[in-house]
């Protein structure tokens, strides 16, 4: 299959919007990741996303609309904190966990009752769905397992042949995926963390919110996913990682000895200059912001040197920084040393 390469524009909305109306898939940019959008009512359609990315068939994808009116289109028994959520943060990098609708194709959620929605802030990506006139289901835009795409060359890289367009609409704004959230019970709680925090979250509901112990310490083998995609290997860079939780002085000690063909390590930005390994950065020490910004490109840039083995700084375990530890610790198949 040939892939075509556009920019966001008229064009391309036309032929992106085109190509769901028929069935078939595109990638797009949102503000968080970049995505495979298909027509999430059509599960022939659906199914194409799945083989395109090698997506496990019980992983369900996220239903992106652009009005909040939609909302009882894709979920039914949608409580007030849904709403309250929704006027606060979106359009934004929020998806809410609601019972689905008929609507819905159980392809789409992998046979659950429920569904993931969100709404998107990216124009681009709002303009497909009401042009298209359908709500779009789209997972990251990468093969199953690697770090999720912030560019359309990222993009590129990993699916050209596997769709026919990949629209171009520069790099994402956030950088991690969106924060999951499940509304299914009186208590919220985070399924994925993302900059959108849980303090966030209290703030605007004035209640409680929950962190599913999972985002931290991952599964047993034997225990049941609240989120099926807490279960998969992801993010994971071909290298071994090692995610080293201590001060900086403690890691610049632990890699001093290390150096050897293909060992890198990935720290904070300036840091790289106190180190005797060559050094891939992912954004400031105490900014969650910049390290969300900057951490897919960071772990794409690791298979590109084709590195065999990489010592990771650990960013901290709260607010935005708590969704780039939570992505970290996948790419380093939780192999966490305390220092
Ligand atoms: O920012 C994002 O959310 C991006 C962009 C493209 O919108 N999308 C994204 O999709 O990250 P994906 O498929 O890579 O991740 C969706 C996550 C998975 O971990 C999945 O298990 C979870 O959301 N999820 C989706 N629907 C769910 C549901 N009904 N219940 C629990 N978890 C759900
Ligand atoms: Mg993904």
């Amino acid at each position: 299959m040939e892939t075509k390469l556009l920019k966001a524009g008229n064009e391309a909305l036309i032929e992106a919007s085109n190509l769901i109306k028929n069935g078939d898939i595109v990638a797009v940019p949102t503000e968080t990741v970049y995505g495979i959008a298909g027509n999430a009512y059509d599960g022939e359609a659906i199914k194409k996303i799945f083989t395109a990315k090698g997506r496990p068939q019980d992983n369900p994808l996220i239903v992106h609309i652009a009005s909040i009116s939609e909302l009882d289109e894709v979920a039914v028994s949608v409580p007030d904190d849904a709403y309250t959520l929704a006027l606060k943060f979106w359009p934004g990098p929020l998806t809410m966990v609601l019972k689905k609708s008929q609507k819905v194709s159980p392809v789409t959620t992998a046979g659950l009752d429920s569904v993931g929605v969100r709404m998107p802030n990216d124009e681009f990506a709002r303009e497909l769905i009401i042009k298209s006139g359908v709500p779009f289901a789209a997972p990251s835009a990468n093969i199953s397992g690697k770090p999720s795409p912030t560019t359309a060359k990222a993009v590129y890289e990993d699916m050209v042949g596997r769709l026919p367009l990949i629209v171009d609409g520069g790099e994402s704004m956030a950088g991690v995926e969106s924060t999951v959230v499940s509304l299914l019970n009186e208590t919220p709680i985070i399924l994925r963390p993302g900059v959108i925090t849980k303090a966030d979250l209290e703030d605007a509901l004035n209640k409680k919110v929950e962190i599913s112990p999972a985002v931290i310490k991952g599964l047993k083998s034997d225990e049941k996913a609240e989120s099926p995609g807490m279960k998969y290997k992801h993010y994971a860079p071909n290298a071994n990682m090692y995610l080293l939780d201590g001060s900086f002085e403690k890691f610049k000690n632990y890699v001093k000895n290390k150096k050897c063909d293909g060992a890198y390590c990935l720290v904070f930005d300036g840091e790289e200059k106190e180190i005797d390994l060559p050094c891939i950065t992912y954004g400031k020490e105490n900014d969650g912001k910049s390290q969300a910004h900057g951490l897919f490109s960071a772990l794409r840039k690791i298979d590109e040197v084709k590195a065999k083995t990489v010592y990771a700084r650990c960013p901290k375990k709260d607010g935005i920084s708590l969704a780039v530890f939570n992505r970290l610790i996948r790419a380093s198949s939780f192999n966490l040393i305390e220092l």
